[in-house]
């Protein structure tokens, strides 16, 4: 198959490359998207035969459930059995928005979009192209992040190709993603909000919002979020996480992998880096964890690319969106040094 990258403006999306990708999603084709917090590889989810086109391009175990994109906030309701009053709380905040929000399931969504769950994840996200997309197929659109299963989430139109060109028809280029790491999932269906999966909106917005949010992976969380039982976000190479503040903690780590005759690349936070050797290579990423976040995936993408042996990674404070930067680089990481 022949994949087309169509240019689109992220703002202003044009009708006609919408019309393209929504013409596809209605024929129960794939078409990967931007949203603002990763690229989508977006179905029909009320097409079963649609759906499982995911996970075979993707790869993805069937039973790990798919999120449901939806355009207009009221659609919720059609979506989900029951919306408990915090979720209209929740929506009125933070949607259009990178937060998914897990409800009991309605009758409309098929088992393979929930991988067999009796709950539903949804979420509005916020980017005009996806909206676009989403409104004028006038379906509820599954779509997880467009890569292959076990790479990082793709941040540009250029990783989705990397990972999918010849396996879908169509991605729409909205150019790099702003958020960089994905949404937020929040469990609604008990007395207390749980926390899934930390993303775009941070804990202290859903608490100050919702009040206590349960973080610990309570009874029954690994049958709850079967996605977070596997090894998401994974480069090729060996992935070391240096945690802690002793300055040149991470340099000693590059230079002992180096003596051992690795090839080495570092992730380093900007700020001051002693010279390394040539032979690292080194992405640096902005200091503010805005900027850190955005570049991450890209940043793991590229050095595995270079074909590192070993990739070095400087952790984060887990406030903020540092929690969400945290998770992803625990998962990625096969060894971690440093740290309390
Ligand atoms: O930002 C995002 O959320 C991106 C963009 C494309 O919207 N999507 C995304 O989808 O990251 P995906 O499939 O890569 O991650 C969805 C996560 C998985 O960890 C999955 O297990 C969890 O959401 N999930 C989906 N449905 C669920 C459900 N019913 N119950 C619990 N967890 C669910
Ligand atoms: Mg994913």
């Amino acid at each position: 198959m022949k994949t087309r990258v169509v240019p689109i403006n992220p703002r202003r999306p044009a009708a006609r490359a919408i019309a393209q990708g929504a013409a596809l999603l209605r024929a129960g084709e794939l078409v990967a998207f931007p949203t603002e917090t990763v690229y989508g590889l977006g179905a029909d989810a009320l097409r079963p035969e649609a759906v499982q086109k995911i996970f075979q391009v993707k790869g993805r175990p069937l039973d790990n459930p798919l999120i449901v994109h939806i355009a207009d906030r009221d659609h919720l309701r059609q979506l989900a059995r029951k919306v408990p009053p915090a979720a209209f709380t929740l929506t009125d905040r933070f949607w259009p928005g990178p937060l998914t929000l897990v409800l009991p399931r309605s009758a409309a969504i098929p088992p393979e979009v929930t991988g067999g769950l009796e709950t539903v994840a949804v979420r509005m996200p916020a980017h005009p192209v996806a909206l676009a997309l989403i409104r004028e197929s006038g379906v509820p659109v599954a779509a997880p992040s467009a890569n292959r299963s076990g790479r990082p989430s793709p941040t540009t139109a250029a990783h989705v190709l990397r990972d999918l060109g010849g396996r879908i028809p169509l991605i729409l280029d909205g150019g790099p993603t702003e958020i960089g790491v994905e949404s937020t999932v929040l469990d609604l269906t008990g007395p207390t909000p749980v926390l899934l999966r930390p993303g775009g909106v941070t804990l202290e917005e859903l608490q100050a919002v919702v009040g206590p949010v349960d973080l610990k992976p309570v009874e029954g969380f690994r049958r709850r979020s079967p996605g977070t039982r596997y090894r998401h976000y994974r480069p090729r190479a060996r992935t070391v996480l240096v945690l802690g503040s002793r300055p040149g903690l991470a340099q000693e780590v590059v230079e002992a992998h180096q003596a051992a005759g690795k090839k080495v690349g570092l992730i380093h936070r900007g700020r001051h880096l002693r010279a390394t050797s040539s032979s690292v290579l080194v992405k640096v990423l902005p200091k503010d964890i805005a900027g850190y976040a955005r570049g991450l995936f890209a940043a793991l993408r590229a050095l595995d690319d270079a074909g590192v042996d070993i990739i070095v990674v400087e952790g984060v404070s887990e406030q903020g969106l540092g929690l969400a930067v945290m998770d992803r680089l625990r998962r990625a990481a096969s060894e971690v040094v440093g740290g309390t």
